[in-house]
């Protein structure tokens, strides 16, 4: 997928850009299905509906597709399971992170940020993350690399990041998930002065926020999430830009062993950005319940309304796409 001068490489340049926009209809076709249950109480039925959509959409792409972040590993999840091969496999071998359904929990509650979400990069370029945690620490672009540091003190990385963006350091917002097991975190965080925005659910949405602070309001995501979630976040921001860095949480011995069989080779590793998630990348989300940088799906008399952000690494093209649909039977 990466820029070259050949004529096989112009073609394949070709089919990227088509799959840009492809993969904005494969987030739609999720979200829309999910949103049709947003706010029933029910997070497996709407999970189970953005599952089915996906693969039916990722069914029809031209592509030689490999599901490494999925809905499970095969015994636990029927469709778009780890492994599971999708696509029309005719097209570039590439690998997938998805995320039917992101925040299923805000999705049965009809709170905000609930997403559909994908990401597809070149064969073997994504981190094969097995299901667990992982401790995440993300700022947006402009900051000059390697600003934070996963594993200096918080107080460390925001006084550096205050200092940086030219503000207080009380005057930084920080997007912490609201868990007891980030209660210390949030005592520091608050000890210093900083602001937080604690969310329910949905750390791919607080990862892109930091991407947007007059947007969003938010200046650096901290804290312990899924690591499936966080190879996600990665890839969007490797679009976007910005800086992050993630260490799965590998605190068993099962889970050491079952990291390692996914070619986890150092449990203890921390992970940047670009190691979770290298080369060209694909991204795509679109929002099922309103959130602050995209809108929710919308239904009306005879449309459904969307609005998704595709992008890609090699170019760090941004797409805000809000649909108008009329063909209503695509849906299903
Ligand atoms: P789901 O979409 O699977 O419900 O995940 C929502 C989520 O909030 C993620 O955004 C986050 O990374 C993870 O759950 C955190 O896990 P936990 O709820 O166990 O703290």
């Amino acid at each position: 997928m990466a820029k070259e001068n050949s004529t096989q490489s112009g073609i394949e340049e070709r089919l990227d850009r088509i799959l840009t926009l492809e993969l904005a209809r494969v987030t739609e076709a999720a979200a829309v299905a999910a949103a049709r249950l947003r706010g029933h109480g029910d997070e497996k039925q709407a999970d189970q509906a953005a599952v089915d959509a996906m693969r039916t959409e990722l069914n029809n792409l031209p592509i030689d597709g490999k599901v490494v972040i999925g809905e499970g590993e095969r015994d636990e999840a029927p469709m778009l399971y780890i492994g599971e091969e999708v696509g029309t496999k005719k097209g570039t071998a590439v690998d997938i992170a998805l995320d039917p359904l992101e925040g299923t929990t805000i999705c049965a509650k009809n709170l905000p940020n609930s997403l559909a979400v994908i990401a597809v990069a070149e064969r073997g370029n994504l981190l094969y993350a097995p299901d667990v945690y992982m401790d995440k620490i993300a700022i947006g672009p402009g900051y000059k690399p390697g600003l934070i540091d996963i594993d200096a003190p918080v107080l460390d990385n925001l006084q550096a990041l205050a200092r940086a963006k030219g503000v207080k350091v009380t005057e930084l917002t920080a997007c912490i998930m609201d868990r007891p097991r980030h209660a210390r975190l949030i005592e520091e965080v608050r000890a210093a002065g900083v602001a937080i925005r604690l969310i329910g659910d949905g750390d791919v949405a607080g990862v892109i926020h930091t991407t947007d602070p007059e947007m969003t309001g938010i200046d650096i995501y901290i804290g312990i999430g899924g690591a499936p979630e966080g190879v996600l976040a990665a890839a969007a921001l490797r679009c976007i830009g910005g800086q992050m860095q993630g260490r799965l949480i590998l605190d068993t011995p099962e889970k050491v062993a079952r990291a390692k069989k996914m070619g986890v080779e150092d449990p203890n590793r921390a992970y940047t950005m670009e190691e979770m998630a290298r080369g060209d990348v694909i991204f795509s989300a679109t929002g099922v319940t309103d959130g602050n940088m995209l809108d929710g799906v919308r239904f009306g008399r005879d449309s459904i309304s969307t609005h998704t952000v595709v992008m890609r690494s090699a170019s760090k093209t941004v797409r805000e796409i809000k649909a108008v649909h009329h063909d209503l039977g695509k849906f299903g």
